[in-house]
Protein backbone atom coordinates (compact mmCIF):
# COMPACT_ATOMS: atom_id res chain seq x y z
CA UNK A 1 0.00 0.00 0.00
CA UNK A 2 2.89 2.70 0.97
CA UNK A 3 6.15 2.24 0.30
CA UNK A 4 9.25 4.60 1.16
CA UNK A 5 12.20 3.84 0.22
CA UNK A 6 15.75 5.96 1.11
CA UNK A 7 13.49 8.99 1.39
CA UNK A 8 15.27 12.07 1.80
CA UNK A 9 13.90 15.88 1.89
CA UNK A 10 16.01 19.03 2.49
CA UNK A 11 14.15 21.96 2.81
CA UNK A 12 16.13 25.26 0.83
CA UNK A 13 15.16 28.22 3.08
CA UNK A 14 16.62 31.71 2.67
CA UNK A 15 18.44 33.33 5.26
CA UNK A 16 18.66 37.42 5.97
CA UNK A 17 21.88 38.66 6.44
CA UNK A 18 20.27 42.62 7.33
CA UNK A 19 22.77 43.64 4.44
CA UNK A 20 20.83 45.03 1.94
CA UNK A 21 22.79 44.16 -0.97
CA UNK A 22 24.05 41.13 0.05
CA UNK A 23 20.01 39.90 0.54
CA UNK A 24 19.25 41.36 -2.85
CA UNK A 25 22.34 39.88 -4.92
CA UNK A 26 23.59 37.52 -3.20
CA UNK A 27 21.05 35.49 -1.36
CA UNK A 28 22.54 32.65 0.90
CA UNK A 29 20.63 29.74 1.25
CA UNK A 30 20.29 27.08 4.14
CA UNK A 31 19.95 23.45 4.12
CA UNK A 32 17.54 21.79 6.13
CA UNK A 33 18.20 18.32 6.25
CA UNK A 34 14.41 17.39 7.33
CA UNK A 35 14.24 13.40 6.62
CA UNK A 36 17.32 11.38 5.97
CA UNK A 37 16.83 8.04 3.92
CA UNK A 38 14.21 6.83 5.63
CA UNK A 39 12.54 3.95 4.72
CA UNK A 40 9.61 1.44 5.41
CA UNK A 41 6.49 -0.45 4.22
CA UNK A 42 3.03 0.07 5.19
CA UNK A 43 0.38 -2.92 4.58
CA UNK A 44 -3.59 -2.82 3.94
CA UNK A 45 -5.28 -2.22 6.75
CA UNK A 46 -3.03 -1.07 9.06
CA UNK A 47 -2.92 1.30 11.66
CA UNK A 48 0.42 2.84 12.37
CA UNK A 49 1.28 5.64 14.88
CA UNK A 50 4.33 7.78 13.97
CA UNK A 51 5.43 9.30 16.89
CA UNK A 52 8.86 11.70 17.53
CA UNK A 53 9.40 15.26 18.96
CA UNK A 54 8.81 18.86 17.14
CA UNK A 55 10.87 19.06 14.18
CA UNK A 56 11.45 15.06 13.98
CA UNK A 57 10.07 15.23 10.18
CA UNK A 58 6.80 13.52 11.13
CA UNK A 59 4.45 16.23 8.77
CA UNK A 60 6.92 16.01 6.46
CA UNK A 61 6.73 12.59 5.40
CA UNK A 62 2.96 13.11 5.68
CA UNK A 63 2.90 15.54 3.22
CA UNK A 64 5.04 13.54 0.93
CA UNK A 65 2.97 10.77 1.14
CA UNK A 66 -0.68 12.84 0.29
CA UNK A 67 1.46 14.23 -2.82
CA UNK A 68 2.14 18.37 -0.85
CA UNK A 69 5.61 17.97 -1.04
CA UNK A 70 7.81 16.82 -3.26
CA UNK A 71 10.97 14.90 -2.25
CA UNK A 72 14.32 15.58 -2.39
CA UNK A 73 15.26 12.01 -2.95
CA UNK A 74 14.21 8.31 -2.55
CA UNK A 75 11.57 6.26 -4.23
CA UNK A 76 7.85 6.70 -3.06
CA UNK A 77 5.01 4.61 -3.87
CA UNK A 78 1.29 4.97 -2.45
CA UNK A 79 -1.46 2.61 -3.60
CA UNK A 80 0.68 2.07 -6.76
CA UNK A 81 1.31 6.18 -7.46
CA UNK A 82 3.73 8.52 -7.21
CA UNK A 83 1.88 10.82 -4.97
CA UNK A 84 3.11 14.03 -6.00
CA UNK A 85 1.63 13.44 -9.58
CA UNK A 86 -1.06 14.15 -7.73
CA UNK A 87 -3.39 11.58 -10.18
CA UNK A 88 -7.31 11.82 -9.73
CA UNK A 89 -7.55 8.27 -8.87
CA UNK A 90 -4.53 8.88 -6.40
CA UNK A 91 -6.43 11.71 -4.84
CA UNK A 92 -9.49 10.27 -4.24
CA UNK A 93 -8.30 7.32 -2.32
CA UNK A 94 -6.46 9.08 0.24
CA UNK A 95 -7.65 11.96 2.78
CA UNK A 96 -5.35 13.95 4.77
CA UNK A 97 -6.11 14.99 8.28
CA UNK A 98 -4.31 17.83 10.46
CA UNK A 99 -5.70 18.71 13.53
CA UNK A 100 -4.38 22.44 13.18
CA UNK A 101 -6.06 23.25 9.32
CA UNK A 102 -9.23 23.24 8.47
CA UNK A 103 -11.26 22.92 5.45
CA UNK A 104 -14.54 23.44 6.51
CA UNK A 105 -16.49 26.70 5.98
CA UNK A 106 -17.12 28.80 8.81
CA UNK A 107 -19.73 30.62 8.56
CA UNK A 108 -22.30 27.51 7.15
CA UNK A 109 -23.19 24.61 8.63
CA UNK A 110 -20.92 21.58 7.51
CA UNK A 111 -23.46 19.91 5.85
CA UNK A 112 -22.52 22.52 3.40
CA UNK A 113 -19.01 21.46 3.09
CA UNK A 114 -20.00 17.65 2.98
CA UNK A 115 -22.37 18.90 -0.43
CA UNK A 116 -19.61 20.78 -1.76
CA UNK A 117 -17.20 17.24 -0.71
CA UNK A 118 -19.53 14.67 -2.82
CA UNK A 119 -19.01 17.13 -6.09
CA UNK A 120 -15.41 17.68 -5.67
CA UNK A 121 -15.55 13.39 -5.00
CA UNK A 122 -17.80 12.68 -7.86
CA UNK A 123 -19.79 11.05 -4.92
CA UNK A 124 -23.29 9.41 -6.40
CA UNK A 125 -26.48 10.53 -4.07
CA UNK A 126 -26.76 6.27 -3.14
CA UNK A 127 -22.90 6.38 -1.28
CA UNK A 128 -23.05 9.72 -0.14
CA UNK A 129 -26.08 9.66 2.08
CA UNK A 130 -24.74 6.12 3.18
CA UNK A 131 -21.61 7.50 4.14
CA UNK A 132 -22.87 10.56 5.55
CA UNK A 133 -25.74 8.48 7.92
CA UNK A 134 -22.98 5.37 9.34
CA UNK A 135 -20.31 8.78 9.91
CA UNK A 136 -22.86 10.74 11.32
CA UNK A 137 -23.79 7.36 13.81
CA UNK A 138 -20.36 6.75 15.21
CA UNK A 139 -19.78 10.43 15.78
CA UNK A 140 -23.39 11.04 17.47
CA UNK A 141 -23.51 14.11 15.89
CA UNK A 142 -26.95 14.19 13.75
CA UNK A 143 -27.72 17.77 14.85
CA UNK A 144 -24.14 18.83 14.99
CA UNK A 145 -24.33 18.86 10.98
CA UNK A 146 -27.14 21.55 10.98
CA UNK A 147 -25.31 24.07 12.98
CA UNK A 148 -22.73 26.96 11.23
CA UNK A 149 -19.36 26.09 11.91
CA UNK A 150 -18.30 28.97 13.91
CA UNK A 151 -20.66 27.81 16.66
CA UNK A 152 -19.26 24.56 17.38
CA UNK A 153 -16.40 23.55 20.10
CA UNK A 154 -13.57 22.87 19.22
CA UNK A 155 -13.82 18.76 19.68
CA UNK A 156 -17.29 19.44 17.54
CA UNK A 157 -15.61 21.05 14.45
CA UNK A 158 -12.56 18.36 14.42
CA UNK A 159 -15.47 15.55 14.05
CA UNK A 160 -17.19 17.39 11.29
CA UNK A 161 -13.24 17.89 9.86
CA UNK A 162 -13.27 13.85 10.41
CA UNK A 163 -16.83 13.34 8.88
CA UNK A 164 -15.56 16.01 5.29
CA UNK A 165 -12.43 14.29 5.03
CA UNK A 166 -13.97 10.24 4.86
CA UNK A 167 -17.05 10.79 3.46
CA UNK A 168 -15.17 9.53 0.43
CA UNK A 169 -14.53 6.73 1.86
CA UNK A 170 -10.39 7.11 1.56
CA UNK A 171 -8.68 3.85 1.59
CA UNK A 172 -5.53 5.80 3.32
CA UNK A 173 -5.84 8.11 5.75
CA UNK A 174 -3.01 10.20 7.29
CA UNK A 175 -3.91 11.65 10.62
CA UNK A 176 -1.69 14.39 11.81
CA UNK A 177 -2.15 15.14 15.22
CA UNK A 178 -5.99 14.57 15.19
CA UNK A 179 -6.28 14.99 19.02
CA UNK A 180 -4.39 18.18 19.59
CA UNK A 181 -5.90 21.05 21.98
CA UNK A 182 -8.83 18.96 22.67
CA UNK A 183 -10.11 18.09 26.04
CA UNK A 184 -9.80 14.45 27.16
CA UNK A 185 -13.57 13.61 26.61
CA UNK A 186 -13.25 14.63 22.96
CA UNK A 187 -9.94 12.83 22.61
CA UNK A 188 -11.36 9.69 23.67
CA UNK A 189 -14.60 10.48 21.09
CA UNK A 190 -11.86 10.88 18.45
CA UNK A 191 -10.24 7.94 19.02
CA UNK A 192 -12.86 5.62 19.27
CA UNK A 193 -14.35 6.67 16.04
CA UNK A 194 -11.04 6.60 14.31
CA UNK A 195 -10.63 2.94 15.56
CA UNK A 196 -14.24 2.45 14.39
CA UNK A 197 -14.00 3.64 11.03
CA UNK A 198 -10.74 1.52 10.44
CA UNK A 199 -12.86 -1.33 11.36
CA UNK A 200 -15.79 -0.49 8.91
CA UNK A 201 -14.48 0.47 5.93
CA UNK A 202 -10.40 -1.12 6.43
CA UNK A 203 -8.95 1.31 5.58
CA UNK A 204 -4.64 1.89 6.57
CA UNK A 205 -4.02 4.63 9.03
CA UNK A 206 -0.46 6.08 9.70
CA UNK A 207 -1.21 8.28 12.99
CA UNK A 208 1.18 11.11 13.85
CA UNK A 209 0.58 12.48 17.68
CA UNK A 210 1.80 13.78 20.58
CA UNK A 211 -0.04 11.88 22.94
CA UNK A 212 1.14 8.06 23.51
CA UNK A 213 -2.12 7.60 24.64
CA UNK A 214 -3.23 7.93 21.39
CA UNK A 215 -0.82 5.39 19.69
CA UNK A 216 -1.35 2.93 22.41
CA UNK A 217 -5.07 2.99 22.22
CA UNK A 218 -4.76 2.84 18.54
CA UNK A 219 -1.63 1.09 17.17
CA UNK A 220 -0.30 -2.05 17.35
CA UNK A 221 2.67 -0.89 15.33
CA UNK A 222 4.79 2.43 16.14
CA UNK A 223 7.08 4.22 13.87
CA UNK A 224 9.55 6.13 16.32
CA UNK A 225 11.21 9.31 13.98
CA UNK A 226 14.01 11.96 15.36
CA UNK A 227 15.65 14.70 13.62
CA UNK A 228 14.51 12.86 10.18
CA UNK A 229 16.16 9.48 10.89
CA UNK A 230 13.73 5.96 12.11
CA UNK A 231 14.84 5.02 15.32
CA UNK A 232 12.40 2.65 15.77
CA UNK A 233 9.95 0.70 13.86
CA UNK A 234 7.91 -2.46 15.41
CA UNK A 235 5.68 -3.59 17.78
CA UNK A 236 4.46 -1.35 20.76
CA UNK A 237 5.21 -4.35 23.35
CA UNK A 238 7.95 -5.13 21.41
CA UNK A 239 10.10 -1.72 21.67
CA UNK A 240 10.37 -2.68 25.96
CA UNK A 241 12.00 -6.00 25.43
CA UNK A 242 14.33 -3.57 23.23
CA UNK A 243 15.25 -0.81 24.91
CA UNK A 244 14.02 -1.07 28.52
CA UNK A 245 16.44 -2.91 30.69
CA UNK A 246 14.45 -2.13 34.08
CA UNK A 247 11.79 -3.29 36.14
CA UNK A 248 9.70 -2.16 39.16
CA UNK A 249 8.83 -4.33 42.02
CA UNK A 250 6.25 -3.13 44.14
CA UNK A 251 5.40 -4.85 47.88
CA UNK A 252 2.64 -4.56 50.19
CA UNK A 253 4.84 -5.38 53.52
CA UNK A 254 3.03 -7.22 55.88
CA UNK A 255 5.19 -5.79 58.99
CA UNK A 256 7.24 -3.24 59.77
CA UNK A 257 11.02 -4.97 58.96
CA UNK A 258 14.54 -3.53 59.19
CA UNK A 259 15.73 -1.12 56.88
CA UNK A 260 18.92 -3.26 56.23
CA UNK A 261 17.00 -6.06 55.38
CA UNK A 262 14.89 -3.86 53.03
CA UNK A 263 17.78 -2.06 51.22
CA UNK A 264 19.72 -4.82 50.50
CA UNK A 265 17.92 -4.67 47.05
CA UNK A 266 18.51 -1.51 46.85
CA UNK A 267 17.27 2.16 47.46
CA UNK A 268 13.39 2.14 47.10
CA UNK A 269 12.23 4.35 44.71
CA UNK A 270 9.11 4.49 47.08
CA UNK A 271 9.12 3.79 50.57
CA UNK A 272 6.19 4.34 52.79
CA UNK A 273 4.72 1.50 55.20
CA UNK A 274 3.53 -0.84 53.90
CA UNK A 275 3.89 0.50 50.50
CA UNK A 276 7.68 -0.54 49.00
CA UNK A 277 8.67 0.05 45.31
CA UNK A 278 12.11 -0.59 43.85
CA UNK A 279 13.62 -0.31 40.64
CA UNK A 280 15.67 -2.80 39.36
CA UNK A 281 18.16 -3.68 36.37
CA UNK A 282 16.22 -6.95 34.13
CA UNK A 283 18.61 -9.11 34.85
CA UNK A 284 19.11 -9.67 38.70
CA UNK A 285 14.76 -10.10 38.84
CA UNK A 286 15.21 -13.83 39.26
CA UNK A 287 17.46 -12.97 42.45
CA UNK A 288 15.54 -9.88 43.70
CA UNK A 289 12.20 -11.74 43.83
CA UNK A 290 13.91 -14.64 45.21
CA UNK A 291 15.67 -12.97 48.06
CA UNK A 292 12.23 -11.05 48.42
CA UNK A 293 10.06 -14.43 49.27
CA UNK A 294 12.71 -15.51 51.62
CA UNK A 295 13.76 -12.26 53.58
CA UNK A 296 10.53 -10.34 53.25
CA UNK A 297 7.08 -10.99 54.41
CA UNK A 298 4.50 -9.33 52.17
CA UNK A 299 0.83 -9.34 51.84
CA UNK A 300 1.24 -8.54 48.33
CA UNK A 301 4.37 -8.43 45.60
CA UNK A 302 3.44 -7.11 41.52
CA UNK A 303 6.25 -6.59 39.01
CA UNK A 304 5.47 -4.38 36.21
CA UNK A 305 7.60 -2.73 33.00
CA UNK A 306 8.91 0.55 32.72
CA UNK A 307 6.23 2.81 31.28
CA UNK A 308 6.51 2.84 27.47
CA UNK A 309 6.38 6.82 27.91
CA UNK A 310 9.87 6.76 30.29
CA UNK A 311 11.03 4.35 27.27
CA UNK A 312 10.60 6.78 24.30
CA UNK A 313 12.17 9.50 26.34
CA UNK A 314 15.16 7.78 27.07
CA UNK A 315 15.43 6.95 23.85
CA UNK A 316 14.68 10.47 22.48
CA UNK A 317 17.27 11.68 25.68
CA UNK A 318 20.14 9.27 24.23
CA UNK A 319 20.27 11.01 20.86
CA UNK A 320 20.66 14.59 22.06
N1 LIG B 1 8.33 24.75 4.86
C1 LIG B 1 9.47 24.53 5.53
N2 LIG B 1 10.58 25.25 5.23
C2 LIG B 1 11.72 25.03 5.89
N3 LIG B 1 11.88 24.12 6.87
C3 LIG B 1 10.81 23.39 7.22
C4 LIG B 1 9.55 23.57 6.58
N4 LIG B 1 8.67 22.69 7.12
C5 LIG B 1 9.36 22.02 8.07
N5 LIG B 1 10.65 22.43 8.14
C6 LIG B 1 11.72 21.88 9.02
O1 LIG B 1 11.84 20.50 8.77
C7 LIG B 1 12.01 19.77 9.98
C8 LIG B 1 10.88 18.77 10.14
O2 LIG B 1 9.65 19.43 10.32
P1 LIG B 1 8.22 18.72 10.45
O3 LIG B 1 7.19 19.75 10.39
O4 LIG B 1 8.16 17.59 9.48
O5 LIG B 1 8.34 18.11 11.93
P2 LIG B 1 7.23 17.38 12.82
O6 LIG B 1 7.81 16.08 13.24
O7 LIG B 1 5.93 17.37 12.15
O8 LIG B 1 7.18 18.34 14.11
P3 LIG B 1 5.96 18.76 15.06
O9 LIG B 1 5.84 17.65 16.06
O10 LIG B 1 6.44 20.01 15.68
O11 LIG B 1 4.75 18.94 14.21
C9 LIG B 1 12.08 20.82 11.09
O12 LIG B 1 13.42 21.11 11.32
C10 LIG B 1 11.36 22.00 10.49
O13 LIG B 1 11.85 23.21 11.03
MG1 LIG C 1 4.07 18.21 12.54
Amino acid sequence: MISVKNLTKIYKVYRKTGNLIKDIFFRKYEDILALDKVSFEIGKNELVGFIGPNGAGKTTTLKILSGILYPTSGKVSVLGFFPFDKKEAFLKQISFVMGQRNQLIWDLPAIDTFFLNKEIYELDEEKFKKNLQKLTTIFSAKKLIQKPVKMLSLGERMKMEFIAALLHQPKIIFLDEPTIGLDIFSQEAIRNFIKDYQKEFQATIILTSHYLEDVKRLAKRLIIINKGKILYDGSLTAILQKFSSVKYVSLILEKEIKKEVLFKIGKPIVYQFPKVVFRIQKKDLPQVVAYINDQIPYLDLAIEDEKIEEVVKNLFKNQQ
